[in-house]
């Protein structure tokens, strides 16, 4: 019964009485009390270390484990003892993170999942529940991006954006939550983007989805507050551009380093295991994104395209990724063939029009 509650707030658990001034009062400095205490303990931890928990024996789903940053992360996860099932689109990609873990001597599972679709990410933890037992850890990594400017991203690249970069993180917990609740057990990891705090052109779609990642992680987290449920962790993680993983390799970042993606790995590891509520990589960009809401747009603006002049990730355009299609890789030729007449003819990259009418054999709205 007291477990059956755990699952979902009635109305019963709002207090709905009207508080008088003195409870208000009272409450204020209970707040402030805790606050002050939560200080001090976080500059005692700072001090002497913050504690690290043991994930031996845990069992984890990690989405996007075919490749990049999800297979550095099974890596240390399996040196930890962890048992570790990687979920992907990519058969080739999960083939090959599977020889490469296995070779380590830890237990690794793979499923192909499309985690898109609801029914076979819940089909897939079904399979896990009854041949392995209940997820105690999930990561929730995959991740796409478009890396267009929004008027020239067809609709259904927006529509893929949200459905693996945020929606999917709905059905995973939903599939893994109820278990952790049950055993008081479990965290939840979310990996965002620096682009879920700050949006970047040509990244519309990807900046909005990561925005709701990182909403979706700090809702989730009260609601398990709410709940009582202490034993259920959840992290989200925050990384500027990273290197070698596939996905922005080759970005215009100016002033700061696009991120060693072996760090990276090393950092998210560090911070699940001291159960960090929000890790930003670097660190210091902690301190830029503080500064963002006190100081004027301009500077804000100013710093942003000083310091990713383009997005782009070239790689997926020139080499077509696995993840864009050839219509449309044919659809960005076109555009660029546009483009080029465009300049020819004196018509500068204001019209839109034009690559919008070129790209409608897409049969899509690309507006
Ligand atoms: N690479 C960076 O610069 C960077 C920076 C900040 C945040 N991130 C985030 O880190 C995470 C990992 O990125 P990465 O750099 O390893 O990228 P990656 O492209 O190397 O890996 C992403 C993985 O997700 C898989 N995937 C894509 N769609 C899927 C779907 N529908 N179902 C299942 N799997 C799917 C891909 O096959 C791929 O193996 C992503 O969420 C990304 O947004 C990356």
């Amino acid at each position: 019964m007291a477990i059956a509650k755990r699952f979902s707030i009635d109305k019963s658990d709002i207090n709905t009485v009207p508080v008088t001034k003195f409870q208000a009062i009272a409450d204020f400095f209970v707040f402030l009390g805790l606050s002050v205490a939560y200080v001090f303990q976080s500059i005692y931890y700072t001090i002497c270390g913050w504690p690290e928990k043991d994930l031996n024996n845990e069992l984890c789903v990690i989405t996007g484990g075919g490749g990049g940053l999800g297979r550095l992360l099974a890596r240390r996860l399996i040196r930890l003892g962890v048992k570790v099932i990687l979920w992907d689109i990519n058969q080739d990609g999960l083939d090959e993170s599977l020889q490469m873990l296995e070779s380590l001597g830890g237990w690794c599972r793979t499923q192909k999942v499309d985690i898109s679709r609801r029914e076979e990410v819940y089909k897939a933890a079904e399979e896990i529940k009854n041949n392995f037992g209940d997820v105690t850890m999930l990561f929730n990594n995959a991740g796409v991006v478009s890396g267009r400017a929004l008027l020239d991203t067809p609709d259904h690249l927006i529509e893929r954006s949200f459905s693996v970069n945020a929606l999917a993180h709905f059905w995973t917990v939903k599939a893994f939550l109820p278990t952790m609740l049950e055993k008081d057990h479990g965290h939840i990891v979310s990996i965002a983007s620096m682009a879920g705090y700050v949006g970047i052109p040509k990244l519309i779609d990807y900046c909005s989805s990561k925005f709701a990642v990182v909403g979706f992680d700090e809702a989730l987290r009260l609601e398990l507050e709410m709940l009582g449920a202490d034993g259920v962790h959840t992290t989200v993680i925050c990384p500027y551009f990273i290197q070698a993983t596939g996905m922005f390799e080759d970005v215009n970042s100016r002033w700061v380093n696009t991120l060693n993606s072996e760090n990276v790995a090393d950092r998210i590891i560090d911070a699940v295991r001291k159960n960090e509520k929000f890790t930003l990589i670097p660190w210091y960009f902690s301190v830029l994104l503080a500064v963002k809401w006190i100081v004027p747009w301009g500077c804000t603006s100013g710093f942003l395209r000083r310091l990713v002049p383009d997005a782009t990730p070239q790689h997926h355009l020139a080499q077509g990724s696995p993840s864009i299609t050839k219509q449309e890789e044919m659809h960005s030729k076109n555009i660029h063939i546009n483009n080029n007449n465009n300049n020819n003819n004196n018509i500068n990259n204001k019209s839109l029009l034009i690559q919008r009418i070129s790209a409608s054999t897409l049969g899509e709205r690309v507006l």
